[in-house]
């Protein structure tokens, strides 16, 4: 019991004072003697963490190439079970923690439509989510209020079975695991181009409720050098919490309508589509989008060296005709998110030596 409470900041804060900090003062909550213990937003990812998942996610990677080494990871968490509670819809994310609770020998369990949960009965998601953790031992949620994970990691935090939590998608505000694999995704690209510092990278589409790219331009204030561009539409554009915490950072950016202006000049493309799911009177049905397409005749103005990144589901606003240039990663993207999420829960049930250790053994 000792070590259930070792160094629990979520214990010693009122949630009336907890949810009024902003997002960068709540990081240092979600994790443990220095450790993410929870996975909640990207603040509180810092630079080492984030070099720490990118090489475990490697070596996870290429343990998993032969016969024995998946047969080692499948025993690392076979003491463990996850729930993976989405009440959202949800393909790549879903699937790719599935896969790494596969990897890793944890047992997954799922709720996916909450009509067949005692929520249909009046029970509170709280409730639902407090009876998840006197079975399973760690908690993957979307949830389509913002702040909501967060809100579940106090609640389990002041209980006698505070388990991790894992925000697999939190509203319009956070995807912290997409932002994980998207890093991960530009570290690979760029390690021959001395990796993502001093790189530009500019954001396409709809980003004032795109969560990935809210989480992914913060996670890029931990590499010096990268300038940011915010392609849209003006009545899309990004939110100014993100821009001042790019000021902060001392992190350049540029706001920008004209995508064929930004195409010659970025590193990497990182095209969303338009979250109408989050329209109240179907607002970004008058914007005109189709300025905000990559087409196969944009190919040609694209550095040789750039990646097209997208973190699907895509609708128009990349021609399929795109997805044969080696310059488009997006579904390099998507299995790059099992190798991240597994080394995430590795990293969350501190069993990150084993892996260093087999490791060694098989490259010695
Ligand atoms: N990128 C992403 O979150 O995709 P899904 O909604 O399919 O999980």
């Amino acid at each position: 019991m000792a070590k259930l409470y070792r160094d629990n900041p979520l214990r010693k804060i009122a949630w009336e004072d907890f949810h009024t900090l902003d997002a960068a003062e709540k990081g240092p909550f979600f994790l443990r003697e220095g450790r993410p213990y929870h996975a909640l937003n990207a603040q509180q990812f810092t630079r080492p963490i984030l070099d720490g998942l990118c090489n475990l996610a490697t070596q996870v990677r290429r343990i998993a190439k032969t016969r024995g080494g998946v047969l080692f990871l499948q025993d690392l968490l076979c003491e463990k079970r996850a729930m993976l509670y989405f009440a959202q819809p949800s393909t790549r994310t879903f699937l790719s923690f599935y896969a790494a609770c596969q990897l890793l020998g944890l047992n997954p369990a799922e709720v996916r439509d909450t009509t067949t949960s005692s929520e249909i009965k009046g029970e509170s998601p709280e409730d639902s989510i407090r009876t998840f953790s006197s079975f399973f031992d760690i908690i993957i949620m979307r949830h389509p209020a913002g702040g909501f994970a967060e809100r579940i990691a106090w609640l389990l935090s002041n209980t006698d079975r505070p388990v991790p939590v894992v925000n697999a998608g939190s509203g319009k505000d956070q995807h912290p695991t997409q932002a994980l694999l998207d890093i991960y995704t530009l570290q690979r690209s760029f390690e021959k181009r001395e990796g993502i510092e001093r790189k530009k990278i500019a954001f396409v589409g709809d980003l004032a409720r795109g969560r990935t790219v809210r989480s992914l331009a913060w996670l890029l204030t931990l590499y010096p050098g990268v300038k940011q561009y915010f392609v849209a539409p003006p009545s899309l554009q990004i939110g100014p919490d993100i821009l001042a915490a790019l000021d902060r950072a001392g992190m350049a950016y540029e706001l920008s309508s004209d995508l064929q202006a930004v195409i010659p000049e970025a590193d990497a493309i990182y095209m969303t589509r338009i979250q109408d799911e989050w329209d109240t009177a179907h607002e970004s049905r008058d914007v005109d989008t189709n300025r905000f397409h990559f087409r196969v005749a944009d190919l040609a103005r694209l550095r040789p060296d750039a990646v097209i990144m997208h973190p699907l589901p895509r609708r128009r606003e990349i021609e399929p005709g795109v997805d044969g240039d080696p310059r488009a990663v997006y579904w390099r993207q998507v299995r790059n998110g099992m190798w991240i999420r597994a080394a995430l829960i590795l990293t969350l049930f501190e069993r990150e030596r084993e892996i260093e250790r087999y490791y060694q053994d098989l490259t010695s």
